[in-house]
């Protein structure tokens, strides 16, 4: 069973902190954009005290020292002091992937270095050579590997990229990453759910109707081109980070706070959820998408995806989980609504349909945690209106999620990373639908992607809309 086949728990030698860091892809987007701003947040507030090895095929040292600062200038890294404590850690090995002199320079580099963390900032399709090298050159032994998402194309080259990882690195050794789950606002969702008694006897089909994740952005794709469209938004977001947020959302109570016993859960919901139909899925493509650098003239990739899910467990037959994310949409938020059953009476014969309850978690950019609600107008007339009530609202101090997780891998902690098995039960969901799915929708920048995405909707159930802002004092 999952449980014991999946044991994360470290042992006395994976515990061990990191003493090098090294980064493949080092002047990419994504060490750019992440890896450079964690990397000064965990110098200086954490007093990582690790060279940093940068391996990438052009530049130099101080080259990639100037993309460092211009990585902190650019996300709000103004203190100089943290400036010179990243770029006074750095190192670099120039070389390519798929050549072994590259690896046995990044031994050399390495020197005294016996537990190095590896994180793989490449495309996916360098996973299967890069760890084989790592492997050949001796930099594996005693070391840990993160991998970014996608992992994998498809449940087939997930399954051969685990066999790849795992016949190199043990289970310990290896940080699935998935930045939604060091997001503080998804960690709040678990603890929500189950440090609340309140919620359990009405969080089931007897009591919601359905539950939605909305996720849209109003960035277009911008100069991802070429990752983009190799991946799409199933791929991108939906796969990994929605479908982690419907396992939290949806998993009974662990029976700990251990990462085995809550990834045992997740695993149970990614396991039972119905792998996806044709009429499950409603795929979009924002007009202009392909004259995108990068992007295939005739390129059937979406950048908007609608869909409804099926998860078979006991606790919710019949409810309806919905997801909806794209590209060029009108807001940029990430909200959950679980909305309840009507009242079986309609008591005050209200003119207007009321709404009914929800639970409204909103994720980013800020977070809030809300109930819907109705309450009596003033006046003599039994007449409603719908009341919000704040149940939580913080806007972030916490540590960003790349800090935390790469900081959680340096001291072999897996508590907020995606776990094979789940990583595996993902792909099983979304796999035959994307094999056989029809051209993409076109829908126009700016709106909510193509109307044919009600169709995945039933009952009468509606899209709901997020809000730009959580509050007014947001
Ligand atoms: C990334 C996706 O994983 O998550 C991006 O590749 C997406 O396309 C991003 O924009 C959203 O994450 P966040 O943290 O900005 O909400």
């Amino acid at each position: 069973m999952a449980a014991a086949r999946h044991s994360g728990r470290p042992t006395g030698r994976e515990r061990e902190r990191s003493d090098a860091f090294v980064f493949f892809g080092a002047t990419g987007d994504l060490a750019f954009k992440q890896i450079f701003p964690a990397l000064a947040g965990l110098i200086c507030d954490e007093g990582l005290d690790v060279p940093v090895i940068g391996v990438a095929r052009s530049g130099d040292l101080e080259s990639l020292r100037e993309r460092a600062r211009q990585s902190l200038e650019a996300h709000g890294v103004t203190d100089p002091a943290a400036v010179r404590k990243l770029t006074d850690h750095l190192r670099y090995v120039k070389g390519s992937d798929d050549e072994i002199e590259t690896f046995h320079a990044l031994r050399r580099e390495l020197g005294s270095a016996s537990h190095p963390l590896h994180y793989l900032a490449v495309p996916p399709v360098l996973f299967g050579e890069v760890v084989a090298n790592l492997d050949a050159s001796g930099c594996a032994a005693g070391a840990r590997i993160i991998v970014e998402k996608p992992f994998g194309h498809d449940l087939a080259s997930a399954v051969a990229l685990n066999a790849t990882i795992r016949g190199v690195f043990p289970a310990p050794a290896v940080f699935r990453i998935d930045h939604y789950l060091g997001k503080e606002p998804v960690q709040n969702l678990l603890y929500f759910r189950f440090a609340n008694s309140f919620l359990e006897p009405i969080w089931n089909r007897d009591h919601v109707s359905s539950v939605q994740i909305n996720m849209p952005e109003t960035l277009d794709v911008g100069d991802r081109g070429a990752f983009y469209d190799q991946a799409g938004a199933v791929r991108d977001v939906v796969q990994n980070h929605l479908l982690q947020v419907v396992s939290l959302l949806a998993m009974e109570v662990p029976s700990g706070h251990s990462p085995e016993a809550i990834g045992n859960e997740q695993f149970k919901v990614l396991d039972s959820i119905r792998p996806l139909g044709p009429g499950d899925l409603v795929r979009g493509q924002y007009r202009g998408y392909r004259e995108v650098e990068g992007v295939a003239p005739d390129s059937t990739v979406e950048t908007f995806a609608a869909l409804r899910l099926h998860v078979d467990a006991w606790r919710w037959g019949g409810v309806p989980f919905y997801v909806r994310t794209g590209k060029c949409l009108p807001v940029t938020a990430t909200e959950v609504l679980v909305e309840m059953r009507r009242p079986p009476q309609a008591v005050f014969h209200e003119l207007e349909p009321a709404d009914a309850g929800y639970f409204r978690f909103r994720l980013t950019p800020d977070m809030s945690i809300s109930l819907g609600a109705r309450a009596k107008k003033p006046g003599e007339a039994m007449v409603g209106e719908a009341v919000e009530l704040f149940a939580s609202h913080q806007s972030g101090a916490e540590r960003p999620p790349y800090q935390r997780l790469i900081g959680d891998a340096t001291r072999g902690d897996q508590s907020l990373f995606a776990r094979e098995d789940s990583v595996e039960a993902a792909w099983r969901i979304v796999d035959g639908v994307l094999a056989q799915a029809p051209r993409p929708l076109v829908y126009e920048p700016g709106s909510w992607g193509p109307p044919e995405a009600d169709g995945v909707l039933v009952r009468g159930d509606h899209w709901h809309v997020p809000a730009a802002r959580a509050a007014p004092d947001a």
